[in-house]
């Protein structure tokens, strides 16, 4: 495959590629970027990858940005790792500056899912293999490879544990006896993210059924898409919007139950701005339910004080696992091995993907799902923070 002619260059390309990698100032993450195995005598050699995560503002991106690198410079492979600070020309920059300095292969969490198609010209123009990471990068031919999880799922996960936080079903989607009718809220994620539209269809398609029915409601009406996105999924936009609602909608007597996130981080804004209107400290003391994303710290440590309701655990070692087992394929000139070929079109094509699946994390599962399998510590969870 196309992979033969790189090879020959691929020496001078990762030496160039170290050098600038050395002098490359700007970008979040360059001191932990500047990473250096070019001289392993590991089966990667010489051959160096480019990775492009979008901020180090979430946890999760931390985590996968390190466990992609150390997993490639486990594999013998030289490592340029950035964080853009969600800005997209610090991220085209970037990966610019990765191609032109000679990287063998482009691990891409795109800010933009759609701002990145001249990178990627100019990526294929150099034989360089992309593998979209989460996000799936839409518009560009040169998506060679998509690893995520079951975005549809998460969305369904998610509602999921809002109707079970309800009692309108068990923890399953069973529904139960219960009728309500309850109010709620409804977010979603960045629009220019491929996949917020893909947790909201997950989301709404399992809510539908109850709006239906009437066992839940949406007071402030706000239940289209692009009333609830928050773009860069910033917890600030998140916070604003709740409280504006809450100004618009719940200032008399209507009452709050239950609101649908996508993402810990809006999570929290939103419960921000719930307990700065009184809503209760706790969901015992009437905080609505809160569901979430990622399973970052401070939202576990929310969960365990039953403030947060739930969140859903994205094993982000198992992700990075597979980008590199995705990258080690294309620099062995052969195809990763895909576990969907359908899913996933970016609009011009239909990328082959590896998905992984979530889990739904609650108080009572805390020290299952994420102690013993190592993800936090449960002193990192007392203390809501990262060691
Ligand atoms: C990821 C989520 C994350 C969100 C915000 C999405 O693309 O799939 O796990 O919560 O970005 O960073």
């Amino acid at each position: 495959m196309r992979l033969g002619k790189k090879m020959g260059v691929v020496a001078a390309g990762a030496a160039l590629a170290l050098t600038l990698t050395a002098c490359a100032g700007e970008g979040a993450g360059s001191d932990s970027g500047s990473s250096d195995s070019g001289d392993s005598t590991a089966e990667g050699g010489d051959l160096s990858v480019g990775v492009a995560m979008p901020t180090e503002t979430s946890e999760r991106w931390i985590a996968d940005g390190n466990a992609v690198q150390s997993g490639l410079e486990e594999a013998g492979y030289g490592v340029d790792l950035q964080f853009a600070g969600d800005d997209i020309p610090t991220q085209t920059q970037q990966i610019d500056a990765m191609i032109t300095g000679g990287v063998d292969a482009l691990i891409i969490a795109a800010i933009d899912g759609t701002a990145l198609t001249s990178q990627l010209e100019a990526a294929a123009a150099a034989d360089i293999p992309v593998v979209s990471y989460d996000r799936l990068i839409n518009g560009s031919e040169h998506v060679d490879f998509y690893v995520s999880f079951d975005n549809y799922k998460v969305g369904v996960a998610q509602a999921t544990a809002l109707l079970y936080g309800l009692g309108l079903t068990d923890q399953d989607g069973n529904p139960t006896d219960e009728e309500g009718p309850f109010n709620v809220e409804l977010f979603a994620g960045s629009p220019d993210d491929n996949n917020a539209t893909f947790f909201w269809n997950g989301a709404m398609d399992t809510l539908q059924p109850f709006l239906d029915s009437g066992a839940l409601e949406v007071p402030s009406g706000q239940t289209e898409f692009d009333q609830a996105a928050i773009l860069r999924w910033q917890q600030e936009t998140a916070q604003k919007r709740m409280e504006d609602l809450i100004t618009s909608t719940y200032s008399g007597d209507t009452e709050l139950h239950g609101v649908l996130s996508p993402y810990d981080g809006l999570s929290r804004g939103i419960i921000t701005a719930l307990k700065g209107a009184g809503f209760g400290d706790t969901i015992e003391d009437g905080l609505p339910v809160v569901t979430g994303q990622d399973a970052e710290i401070a939202s576990v440590k929310l969960i365990q004080d039953g403030v947060q309701q739930s969140t859903i655990f994205k094993d982000t070692r198992k992700l990075a696992d597979q980008a590199v087992v995705a990258t080690e394929a294309f620099l062995a000139g052969e195809e990763p091995e895909a576990n969907d070929t359908e899913t996933y079109d970016n609009g011009v094509k239909v990328v082959p993907s590896y998905l992984l699946e979530v889990d739904t994390v609650y108080a009572d599962n805390i020290t299952e799902l994420l102690v013993d399998s190592g993800y936090w510590t449960q002193d990192e969870i007392d203390a809501g923070q990262a060691e």
